[in-house]
Order: structure tokens, then sequence, then C-alpha cells
């Protein structure tokens, strides 16, 4: 296939990219992105600033533009995010314990609601595990109503939409051997042990100096699926754009079964939130294909 969205189709996966509203007017943007890819994550666009601006008022204006530009152009639609401690508008920035918490059941059901039967999958939770050593939460105005707040978000994200794939998903989880790995891991054990609703882990994979790809990505990669969970790369972008590393992370996706897609952060280096500099991404600031694209397509391929 000469595609990385039909490449990957071939057995059974996705290969998508966030997608910014505002560059939907860029022909050399849309043109690239509608060819490659299949699945559509907004990049800001239906975070929680962006889609509850006023306590109660639900704005979907920009969400809805992504989400009907994927739609109109055959391609799914992955939801990002519900429960987080960045992108929070002010007004909900302010508030915590009983009345926070009800702010966020109450915006999952907003949100959940608008694109009922829509969405793919949910990222219900993001970066709710701390950096570091301690393989603990993060603290934050969300972990500080009480430890139980993130079943506390998926429970009420199932019952709003019993059609989406439900999924935590953080950074930093990718390294077999890292204490947030770990955290991550034990929680999702917990919930599947007793009964709380999580559908998929998304492993963002931003891979940099600090945080390398490391040859156990496959064993975390393996280790979430046994636990009974599909797995999906949600926001993979590799400073430097290795080809060698591009190709590393398809086949390790590939070798497991409940692995089931992959986002790309962006579709040129210069739509990166990381910067044109870090050339992390498949295809130039003038859509040329780089040569991480083609170690994509043929690891996709199965050469
Ligand atoms: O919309 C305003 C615009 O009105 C204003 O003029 C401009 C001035 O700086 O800022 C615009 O907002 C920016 C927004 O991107 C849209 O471009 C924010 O400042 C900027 O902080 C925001 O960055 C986003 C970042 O999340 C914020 O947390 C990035 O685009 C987005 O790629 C990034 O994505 C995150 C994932 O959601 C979660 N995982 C990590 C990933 C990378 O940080």
């Amino acid at each position: 296939e000469s595609t990385l969205g039909a490449a990957a189709a071939q057995s059974g996966r996705y290969f998508g990219t966030a997608i910014a509203s505002g560059k939907l007017g860029d022909s050399a943007y849309t043109t690239i992105a509608n060819r490659e890819f299949n699945m559509v994550t907004a990049e800001n666009e239906m975070k929680i600033d962006a889609t509850e601006p006023n306590r109660g008022q639900f704005n979907f204006s920009a969400g809805d533009r992504v989400y009907n530009w994927a739609v109109q152009n055959g391609k799914r639609v992955r939801g990002h995010t519900l429960a987080w401690h960045n992108q929070q508008p002010g007004w909900m920035q302010q508030l915590s314990g009983s009345t926070l918490r009800q702010a966020m059941i109450n915006h999952i059901n907003g949100v959940m609601n608008h694109y009922k039967g829509k969405i793919y999958a949910w990222d219900v939770v993001n970066e709710a595990y701390a950096d570091g050593n301690s393989g603990g939460r993060r603290d934050s105005n969300l972990q500080r109503t009480g430890n139980d707040w993130i079943e506390v978000a998926f429970r009420t994200a199932r019952a709003a939409d019993p059609a989406a794939k439900l999924c935590y998903n953080d950074y930093n989880i990718d390294n077999w051997s890292w204490a947030k790995t770990q955290g991550v891991y034990n929680m999702v054990r917990d919930f599947k042990s007793r009964g709380v609703p999580i559908d998929c882990v998304g492993l963002q994979s931003h891979f940099n100096g600090n945080s390398p790809y490391n040859s156990n990505y496959r064993t975390t990669i393996q280790s979430f699926a046994a636990l009974g969970v599909d797995v999906q790369i949600t926001e993979l972008d590799i400073q430097g754009g290795s080809a060698t590393t591009y190709a590393n992370v398809v086949n390790d996706c590939l070798a497991v079964p409940r692995c089931t897609g992959i986002t790309v952060w962006g579709v040129r280096d210069t739509d990166s939130w990381l910067g044109s500099g870090a050339s992390a991404l498949l295809f130039d600031g003038n859509g040329n294909k780089k040569a991480a694209y083609t170690a994509v397509l043929n690891a996709l391929n199965g050469g």
C-alpha cells in the first residue's frame, strides 16, 4: 500500500494524526492529512478549556470543525481529553473538593453527550501520574478531590457513551523499567480486577533525549495488552526524526495484536508543538516525505 492509513489497515489497524482546526484552510496541510491518515485527534479543540470555557456553557465550534473534517473525509476520531490538570479553563482551576468533582462529572457528561456514538476512543483521563521515581499520582486539583477521581471519571464516561472505548493516556509510560509506567500498569490492573470500566491505554510516546525510545517498549505494549486492554500509540513524535526509531515503534506495535493503532502528533515538522527544528514528524515543512515516513510505510507493509 502507498499511504500510511491503507498500509496500517492491512492488519486492521489505523494510522492517525493530530489535526489543528486553524490549519484546515491550508490546502498543503489538508492534502497530506487527507491522503495519509484514517484517524484524527483534535490537537486542542476538544480539551476542557475549549469545550467548556464558562462553567456549564459548552462550546463545540472548534471541536466540531475538526470532527466534521475528519468524518467528511472518511476518518474516525479519537476524543482528547476529558479530565486533565492542564488546559483547564480559569473557572475550573479555581475549584476544589466536591465542587470540582461535580464539575468534572458534568464536563464529561456534557462533552460525551455531544459526541455520543461518534468517537472511536476517548482519552478520559490524561497525564494523572507523576514524573520521577515515585510511581504515584501527580499532585493536581483533581487529585486533591480524592484518589478515586480517576475511576469516577471512567464510570461517568461509560454511562455517558457506552459505544466509545475509554482510554487512560500519558507520556513517559513507554519505558517498562520506569516507575511511572509501573504506577499506571498497577492502576490498570487494579481497575480490571475491580470492574472499573477501562478499554485502552494510550502511550503518548513523545520520544526525546531525556525519554528516548527503549527496546523494552514492546514489553510495555505486551504487558498492558495482557491486562485485557487495547494499547494505542496516541501522540507519537521522535526528536531528530530517526527513521530507525520510527520503524522500531511501528514494528513493536505490529508485534502485539491488541496494539490497535498509531497516531503521530502532527502532519509536518512545521505543525509540531516541538517546532520545526525538532524534525520530529514524518513530513518536512514543505510537505515532502522524510526518511522516517518511508521507514514507517515499509514497516506497515511488512518489510
Ligand atoms: O489559542 C491560543 C491563541 O489564541 C493565542 O494567540 C496563542 C498565543 O500563544 O496561544 C494559543 O493557544 C496555544 C494552543 O496550543 C493552540 O495553539 C497554547 O498557548 C499552547 O499552550 C497550546 O499548546 C498545546 C499543548 O498541548 C498545551 O498543553 C499544543 O498545541 C498541543 O500539541 C499539546 O498537546 C499535548 C497533548 O494535548 C497532551 N500530551 C502532550 C502534548 C504535547 O504537549
